[in-house]
C-alpha cells in the first residue's frame, strides 16, 4: 500500500493526501500509516470533517485512548480535551506553548497525540515539533553513550503541581485542576529505542523532564538544558500551519512539540486525543 505523501520539512513531517479520516481505514493504509509516523514523525491531513466521535473512532483504530489527568475533558467525552483560546485572551502563557511530550509523566507516556482543528486563526498558532531521532544522531559518540547510561525523573510538577505554571493561571478556556498528585515522579530511560523502526531517540524534554536519577535538580538543570537547546536546532523542527478541518497525527515517543503564541486577537479551537502507549525502553544496539 504506497500512501500519496509529500513531506514538509527536512527533519519529518508528511501531508498525507486523498484519505477520509471520518470512514474507517483499510487494514493495509493503517499499517502504512503506523510506517510513516515512525519515519516521519507526524503526519497532516487536510480539509477533514469530524466530530469528537468520529476523531475518536479514527484514533483508536491506532490502540485504545488514554485520559489527561489535571484537565477537565470534554463533556460526554472523557478521552477529549478541548483546547480553547479565546480573542480576547492576551495571556503571556499559551496552553502548550512550551516545549514538551505529552504526559511523559506517566510510567506509559502515550504513543501519540490526534490534534483536530475547528478553528484555526488566519495566520499565526502554527504547531512546531522536533525531531529527537535526529537530535539525539547529531550528539558526539562521547555524549551518546554517556545518555544511554542515564535515567530520567519526569513529573507534572512544573506544570500542574501546587505551585505549578498553571496553578494560579485562568487559561481562559480551559479547565485545569493544579494537584499534588502532579508531585509524583516517574523514571525513564534518557535514550528510547523506537519499539517500531529500532531507532535511538533522545527522551527528555524541557516541561517533564525534571532531573536526572540519583541527582539533584540544580546538578541535572545544565546538561538537560543543554539537551532541550540542542533538540531546538532548526534543522531537527517540523512546522505547520493550521487550517480548519486539519488534522495533526504525532509520535509522541520521537517528538517534542510547541504552540506558537502568535495570534492574539484570534479564536483557535482545537480537539486533542491521545493514544496510549508502552513503557519507555532502551536497548543497546
Ligand atoms: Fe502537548
Amino acid at each position: 500500500m504506497k500512501l500519496d505523501l509529500e513531506l514538509l520539512c527536512g527533519a519529518g513531517g508528511a501531508e498525507v493526501r486523498g484519505l477520509d479520516l471520518s470512514k474507517p481505514l483499510a487494514p493495509e493504509t493503517l499499517t502504512a500509516l503506523r510506517r510513516a509516523l515512525a519515519d516521519h514523525c507526524v503526519l497532516l491531513f487536510r480539509d477533514q470533517k469530524l466530530e469528537p466521535d468520529s476523531q475518536k473512532a479514527f484514533a483508536r483504530q491506532f490502540g485504545p485512548l488514554a485520559e489527561t489527568p489535571f484537565i477537565k475533558p470534554l463533556e460526554g467525552h472523557p478521552e477529549m480535551m478541548r483546547v480553547v483560546r479565546e480573542p480576547d485572551e492576551k495571556k503571556k502563557l499559551n496552553f502548550g506553548g512550551r516545549w514538551h511530550s505529552d504526559l511523559t509523566f506517566q510510567v506509559e507516556p502515550v504513543l501519540g497525540t490526534v490534534l483536530y482543528s475547528r478553528e484555526s486563526p488566519a495566520v499565526g498558532g502554527d504547531t512546531l515539533w522536533t525531531n529527537q531521532m535526529l537530535a539525539f544522531d547529531a550528539l558526539s559518540p562521547g555524549m551518546q553513550r554517556m545518555l544511554e547510561s542515564l535515567t530520567v525523573m519526569h513529573s507534572a510538577k512544573r506544570s500542574y503541581g501546587p505551585q505549578g505554571t498553571y496553578a494560579d493561571d485562568d487559561l481562559k478556556g480551559m479547565r485545569i485542576n493544579a494537584s499534588e498528585l502532579a508531585l509524583k515522579e516517574t523514571p525513564h530511560p534518557c535514550v528510547r529505542t523506537h519499539p517500531e523502526n529500532g531507532r535511538k531517540i533522545l527522551f527528555i524534554n524541557w516541561v517533564y523532564a525534571i532531573r536526572f536519577q540519583d541527582m539533584t535538580e540544580e546538578e541535572s538543570t545544565p546538561l538537560l538544558e543543554f539537551l532541550n537547546r540542542h533538540s531546538q536546532r532548526p534543522e531537527f523542527q517540523i512546522r505547520f500551519r493550521w487550517t480548519k478541518g486539519a488534522l495533526a497525527f504525532w509520535d509522541n515517543r520521537s517528538t517534542q512539540h510547541l504552540a506558537v503564541n502568535d495570534y492574539a486577537g484570534y479564536r483557535r479551537v482545537m480537539d486533542r486525543v491521545t493514544i496510549a502507549g508502552d513503557k519507555p525502553f532502551f536497548t543497546p544496539a
